[in-house]
């Protein structure tokens, strides 16, 4: 278990401390030293009595001391964390129901699956039909079935090649092609019935050459999962001309080292007119049409 130590000044917390922080001129220099070492050995101590109860006591900073004053960084990447706490997936037992009967068929964690569970269900007065390119074994295709569940006349497309990860190339940096072929159209299909979900339709091969023509109607969000630049853009593009206004694209490699194709791809469209964008720091990127 973990405690967030926030850093609050040491003598707010012991006020004894600033005996030692602000005594008089004379002994200044050598007080000095010693309230560090006594602050040192002060907060070894604390932790070690953590650490023996089984808690660790976590240095956090509002500040992050070095990452905003310094010139910036060539690092594209640094663990992310946040002190917010407000978790609704918490209370909403229709989430969580599906989340438990989905976890064992995704990759995606319950931060992201929330988040298109929620974006999911705002597509309700947007025209067109929501598209998951990227199913694998069909955890997150689940949720947002689920999540429009009621939604009458929308439904979603399911679309993977089952026999992995495509067009792979030089702006990927970890993907080769052929990854998360461990699935089948069978495993999606037992799944989307065990939720007696009927309002997806499973599009088998590449998308979008091989299966785009099975989509008639406008697009109101898309989730792209394909983890490489080449089929982030060939989805989008197609997607383009199909897109409604007020349409979300998510893309779930955005955020992720090693996803560096879809990350660049995303930054590139970021210069394509008429769409926000958001970071959203569990790693998504997402876009909204707001805009012809
Ligand atoms: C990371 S997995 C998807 C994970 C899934 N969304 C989940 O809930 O865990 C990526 C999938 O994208 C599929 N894929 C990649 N590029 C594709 C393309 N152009 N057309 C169809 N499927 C594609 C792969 O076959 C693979 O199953």
């Amino acid at each position: 278990m973990m405690i967030l130590w926030q850093t609050t000044p040491i003598e707010e917390v012991f006020p004894v401390v600033r005996l030692f922080r602000y005594p008089g001129p004379a002994i200044m220099r050598h007080s000095n030293d010693l309230s560090k070492t006594l602050i040192t050995f002060i907060k070894r101590n604390v932790r070690n009595v953590f650490h023996r109860v089984g808690f660790d006591i976590k240095h956090y900073s509002y500040r992050q001391k070095g990452v905003w004053n310094n010139p910036p960084s060539t690092k594209k990447h640094q663990e992310i964390s946040t002190i917010a706490t407000y978790s609704p997936w918490l209370n909403d037992s229709d989430f969580l129901e599906t989340y438990n009967q989905i976890k064992e068929h995704t990759l995606v964690d319950i931060y992201r699956c929330y988040e298109l569970w929620a974006l999911g269900k705002q597509t309700s007065d947007i025209d067109g039909d929501i598209l998951e390119v990227g199913v694998w074994r069909g955890g997150t295709g689940t949720i947002l079935a689920k999540a429009i569940k009621n939604i009458s006349g929308k439904k979603v497309f399911l679309a993977d090649t089952f026999t992995g990860v495509v067009k792979a190339g030089n702006n990927d940096t970890c993907y080769k092609g052929g990854e998360h072929s461990d699935t089948s159209i069978n495993i999606v299909k037992r799944l989307l019935a065990s939720l007696s979900l009927s309002n997806t339709e499973i599009l088998h091969g590449i998308f979008p050459e091989d299966s785009h023509n099975r989509i008639n109607g406008n697009i109101s969000m898309l989730h792209c999962d394909v983890d490489v630049y080449t089929s982030c853009k060939d989805i989008v593009e197609w997607c383009l001309p199909r897109l409604s206004i007020g349409s979300i694209l998510v893309f779930d490699d955005y955020g992720f080292s090693g996803c560096e194709g879809v990350t660049t791809y995303c930054d590139e469209f970021r210069e394509v007119k008429g769409f926000r964008f958001i970071y959203n720091l569990n790693g998504h990127a997402i876009f909204i049409k707001i805009e012809s």
